[in-house]
């Protein structure tokens, strides 16, 4: 068993310090401002990344774009992820993030989705790299706030390359590399390759932050040990649980972890529903309740059922009383832990929301 010493207290991103080294992951169509404002509130947050943002978008003056780019002071330190594939546009696109107050900015170089990958923009940058660091000079000389990039293993696994996009990356003055461990022609299946986490780390002198996979606060220890790497990204895992940060902070500290009760569930999901509604119209509230209730929901005996009447429901009133029986049971019968961490069959999920 390893000791509270052999984790990192923090990480640093081109000299500044982030603590705890556990950063929420870029989710689209997950990490909006009300969501990233929850899992904030849960602790343990070492650094929080937007959902990718469309340089086409940004610089064609789309308001969705733009409005994606606000967050709110508690939700700092925040890197704003931006995808594309032309460099004058993600050069004024990561200028434009840095006026709107981003800490860092994130280039995707991992979304899988057709759409994306046809415009020549994430994991399709990871087989063309002379585009990759044209875009990388690009964006580095325009914003002095610190570059970072989040990458997959490859296009596909005869074209594995991560360990040569990450020194290209630091080549061309990133300051952290984040890899999720997958193919593009993988997507999701399978798990994500935290050996090559580990081959990155020693291939590189800047940060290095693993993603894939992390469902408990055992599986970022393990990862850690495993790979020497700086960070650890959490993307579905904080979906079903936002307390994963916290809990895995503290058991990293040999401290018991924190076990949120029922009640404090059920807050969190009406804050949510509250912090949603200051943000978008009705419609989205009820679209983005169902995904995190979808996921939350999870883990106490009976309440599948309940689970599928609030995917069910019309309207976000609806889903209330629904609610109220699911923590109930949940305060009758508890939650388990492992089933409520188990990866979610039914979760609908897609990378890049697409
Ligand atoms: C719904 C969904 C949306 C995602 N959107 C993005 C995104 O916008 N940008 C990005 O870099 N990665 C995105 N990802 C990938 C995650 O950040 C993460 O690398 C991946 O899910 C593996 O980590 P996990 O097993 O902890 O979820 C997305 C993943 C999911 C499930």
């Amino acid at each position: 068993m390893a000791t509270t010493l052999d984790y990192p207290e923090s990480f640093s991103i081109a000299g500044r310090s982030l603590s705890p080294p556990l950063v929420l992951s870029p989710m689209a169509g997950v990490t909006d401002s009300p969501f990233r404002r929850i899992a904030k509130r849960c602790g343990g947050l070492g650094l929080i990344v937007t959902e990718f943002i469309s340089v086409e978008g940004l610089t064609r003056g789309n308001l969705r774009s733009h409005q994606m780019m606000k967050f709110r002071p508690e939700e700092r330190p925040i890197a704003i992820q931006i995808f594309g594939y032309d460099e004058v546009r993600m050069r004024w696109a990561a200028e434009i993030a840095e006026e709107a107050g981003a800490d860092f900015v994130d280039i995707n170089c991992g979304c899988p989705a057709k759409k994306v990958v046809h415009g020549g923009g994430g994991s399709n940058l990871l087989r063309d790299l002379p585009q990759l660091r044209k875009i990388l000079t690009e964006v580095k000389r325009a914003i002095s706030i610190p570059m970072t990039v989040k990458i997959r293993a490859g296009w596909d696994d005869k074209s594995i390359n991560a360990v040569e996009v990450a020194r290209l990356i630091e080549d061309c003055g990133g300051s952290m590399v984040t890899l999720h461990g997958r193919t593009r022609v993988q997507g999701y299946k399978g798990f994500a390759d935290w050996d090559l986490v580990r081959d990155i780390k020693q291939a590189v002198r800047i940060p290095v932050s693993g993603s894939g996979d992390i469902l408990t606060p055992a599986d970022a220890m393990r990862r850690f040990d495993e790979t020497g790497c700086d960070a650890v990204h959490i993307g579905r895992g904080a979906i079903a649980n936002p307390y994963i940060f916290r809990q895995t902070w503290e058991t990293m500290n040999g401290l018991e972890a924190y076990r949120p009760s029922p009640a404090e569930l059920h807050k969190l999901l009406l804050d949510f529903r509250d912090h949603l509604r200051e943000d978008m119209p009705e419609r989205g509230v009820i679209g983005r309740m169902k995904m995190l209730s979808a996921q939350m929901l999870r883990g106490v005996a009976g309440g599948a059922t309940l689970r599928t009447a609030v995917l069910r429901s019309q309207t976000v009133e609806e889903m209330l009383p629904l609610f109220d029986e699911y923590f109930a049971l949940a305060e009758k019968y508890g939650i388990d832990e492992q089933l409520q961490s188990a990866p979610a069959e039914d979760a609908q999920l897609m990378e890049c929301g697409v």
